[in-house]
């Protein structure tokens, strides 16, 4: 272990000793923490970050040229359809053979949605109200009986959530999941830094730092050990997922058989944008390779760029839905995995110089993160589906709003609605199609109208309020 002076030192050399000014306050616990912290730093990698972004004024914007990618359309013809099928069929059978394990992101700190705690925990079923958690685990349990297998669950938290999100599954007993098959690993932290390159103490004893993204996941999968563990479990697909979208249909077969069927090391799913400007990454070609170009690193021109027939140009909304080959990932991480850093000027809390705790009002500093759909450019084939947004995309970011708690009910519901439609069911439906009512369907009973079918009785009638389990 590095000694404290020569962490010190090394403070000192990198002109950031200021970190330091309550040095001699501080209680020894309190010390120690600190120079835990300290000694944890990668400075050579913020020295670089801080020349770059900092004082470089470069961005995290895409260099080199961009195109539009290859989507597989939502079938519409005879031969989409059966190729669908021959999919869907191909992505059961190897669910069946117990290969594919599901990821879950849920580091992040949720700021926008103002939701204190773990996004997981967050209430989001119309009636049964329950967790964005114990909805995907009770569709992992579901597709475990489903398939007659068991989908092992890998779940990233950070430092700053991971013992609140045990917590609450130990609470609800992993909701029905054996606990041998969930698994938690917590992803690294990296500092921020101010505009003059400076590190923010937000406690005396403290630097502020944030979870270093969910590319940060590949190589804290490495490191906790589950990629070792999985591949002794036989898994050769991880499905990856955020925590935040209530339509998530987690392993979907179709999505697995088109990628496992092209031989994919990694794949994505996306949606038409609803408009330009919506908050989605987009997936395109960047130096021939597919990829996505989050929002904020998108120019406005290309934007808003059209297609002749007035399309736009890259209209393939990222739902941040991957299949990843395990393989892909131990090749990825075996060799030093330089995934690029992305900056954003954020509102960061601090200590001023009287000790005290400020909440500034506009953004003071710069949080870097890395994401993981820049893997794709390292995969040697890669599969883009695209896919219905009512049925399988809606976010819970915001507290009103787009993409909000209202909407992802709205949106939960109307799936509902859809499903007895189709089947015959009379449901009220209003002008902007939306269900008039409530309803919800258990993913034990049946997570797509196909399944539904066998379950329902004949004389089954909608009711407003209705669970059906
Ligand atoms: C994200 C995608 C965006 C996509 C959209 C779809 C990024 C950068 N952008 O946007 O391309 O169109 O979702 O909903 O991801 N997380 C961690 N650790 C971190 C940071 C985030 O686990 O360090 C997790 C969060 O818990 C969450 C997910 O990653 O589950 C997404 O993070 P968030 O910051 O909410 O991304 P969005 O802006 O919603």
């Amino acid at each position: 272990m590095i000694s404290a002076p020569v962490v010190f030192n090394r403070v000192r050399q990198v002109k950031q000793e200021h970190v330091l000014r309550y040095w001699d306050e501080l209680s020894e616990s309190s010390q120690l923490k600190l120079l835990e912290q300290l000694r944890a730093i990668d400075f050579e990698l913020l020295d670089d970050l801080t020349r770059r972004f900092i004082f470089g004024k470069e961005n995290s914007q895409f260099a080199g040229d961009l195109a539009p990618a290859d989507i597989i359309p939502i079938p519409q013809t005879a031969s989409q359809q059966a190729e669908a099928i021959r999919a869907w069929r191909y992505g059961e059978d190897i669910l069946r053979q117990g290969k594919v394990a599901a990821i879950l992101v849920a580091g992040g700190q949720g700021s926008r949605l103002g939701f204190e705690g773990p996004k997981g925990k967050f209430i989001a079923t119309p009636i049964s109200r329950k967790s964005l958690f114990q909805m995907h685990a009770e569709k992992i349990k579901a597709l475990g009986i489903k398939y007659k297998t068991t989908i092992p669950w890998l779940i990233m938290t950070s430092e700053s959530n991971d013992a609140e999100t045990k917590e609450f599954f130990e609470r609800f007993s992993y909701f029905g999941l054996d606990q041998k098959d969930v698994y938690f690993f917590t992803q690294q932290m990296i500092p921020a830094i101010d505009g003059q390159g400076k590190l923010i103490l937000d406690r005396k004893d403290h630097i502020f730092t944030n979870p270093n993204g969910h590319g940060g996941t590949l190589i804290s999968l490495k490191n906790s050990g589950l990629l070792a563990e999985m591949k002794t479990r036989g898994i050769e697909e991880l499905f990856y997922f955020q925590v935040d979208n209530v339509l998530i249909r987690i392993c979907d077969p179709c999505f697995i058989g088109y990628h496992s069927l092209a031989n994919a090391d990694m794949s994505a799913k996306v949606v038409a944008k609803k408009h330009a400007h919506e908050k989605v990454g987009v997936i395109g070609k960047l130096n021939g390779k597919v990829t996505v170009i989050e929002y904020s690193d998108l120019p406005k021109s290309e934007m808003e760029a059209t297609t002749p027939d007035g399309k736009l140009k890259y209209n393939g909304g990222s739902i941040a839905i991957h299949l990843i080959k395990l393989n892909f990932i131990e090749k990825l991480t075996s060799k030093e995995l330089n995934l690029p850093y992305h900056v954003a000027h954020k509102k960061i809390p601090f200590i001023d110089d009287n000790g005290n705790l400020v909440i500034p009002e506009s953004p003071n500093g710069y949080k870097f993160e890395m994401f993981i759909f820049d893997a794709l450019a390292y995969a040697k084939n890669c599969v883009v589906i695209e896919v219905v947004r009512e049925d399988e995309f809606s976010p819970i970011k915001n507290l009103t709003g787009e993409d909000s708690p209202d909407t992802a009910r709205r949106d939960l519901i109307n799936y509902y609605g859809r499903m007895l439609n189709k089947l015959g069911v009379d449901v009220p439906f209003d002008q902007q199609h939306d269900v008039q009512g409530a309803l919800e369907i258990s993913p034990f009973l049946a997570m797509d109208e196909n399944e539904l079918k066998s379950k329902l009785g004949p004389d089954f009638k909608f009711t407003d309020n209705f669970y059906l389990e």
